[in-house]
């Protein structure tokens, strides 16, 4: 017998626009895997757009410039609503137009980066993933990605590549970034944790492989959607 999976026309085969979104933490490789997709897509002849979180509209861009400027201090309630106000403003001007006209949809963090990063990440400050989800209701206005790619890392690891990253293009780490392991770890977690409530939205891979095993094992799960 057939299973109904199978016998479903695959999404982006039969010329749907897809709405995918990349989440990590730092250091995971999440931007290198974004491009190479975006590449996939064009190469089989789908019509897509590449996008990143904060930011991809000029408001979104201003808002990721105060986000991870290490010299603005702001408190945790402030750093949800700004990431969400970035959000509310990408959804409306770039995911929601580009997926209404039949553009597939690859963005560099979404929702579960907030619920992740502030929810999980800084619920010593007093956030909690509810109140996160809560906020990012309006925010991302039903706008539900088709899957969500968890790229896992050790934190050390991911500690280890920022590091080099950073000491070649001799910057220095940003207002998130350097928050340290134990930040790191909580947002590893709560990752697992959003995996674990809702494993088929997600597709957990395992971010030590090379980069040409996870483009094809993701690329493997879009085409299958
Ligand atoms: P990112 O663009 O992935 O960083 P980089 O350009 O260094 O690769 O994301 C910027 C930072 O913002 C990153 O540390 C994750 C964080 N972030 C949140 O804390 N919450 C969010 O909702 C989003 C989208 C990002």
């Amino acid at each position: 017998m057939v299973s109904s999976r199978m016998n479903k026309i695959s999404k982006i085969w039969n010329s749907q626009a897809v709405f995918i979104t990349i989440e990590g933490i730092d250091g995971s490789g999440k931007t290198t895997q974004v491009q190479k997709l975006h590449e996939r897509f064009l190469a089989a002849g789908k019509p897509c757009i590449a996008t990143r979180e904060p930011g991809g509209t000029p408001v979104g861009d201003a808002i990721r410039s105060m986000l991870l400027n290490p010299e603005v201090k702001m408190n945790s309630y402030t750093e949800m609503f700004l990431y969400a106000a970035s959000r509310a403003e990408h959804v409306r001007q770039v995911i929601a137009p580009a997926l209404n006209k039949g553009i597939s949809v690859i963005c560099d963090r979404y929702v579960d980066a907030s619920i992740a990063y502030q929810g999980y990440g800084l619920q010593p400050e007093g956030l909690t993933p509810q109140l996160v989800k809560m906020v990012n209701e309006p925010a991302v206005a039903g706008w539900i990605p088709d899957l969500t790619i968890i790229i896992d890392l050790d934190v050390s690891v991911a500690e280890q590549r920022i590091g080099q990253r950073k000491a070649m293009l001799q910057q220095n780490k940003d207002r998130i970034e350097q928050r340290g392991t134990p930040f790191y770890e909580r947002v590893r977690q709560g990752l697992r944790s959003l995996y674990e409530q809702e494993p088929e939205r997600y597709l957990w891979v395992d971010g030590n492989s090379s980069t040409e095993e996870l483009t094809e094992r993701i690329w493997q799960s879009i085409t299958q959607l």
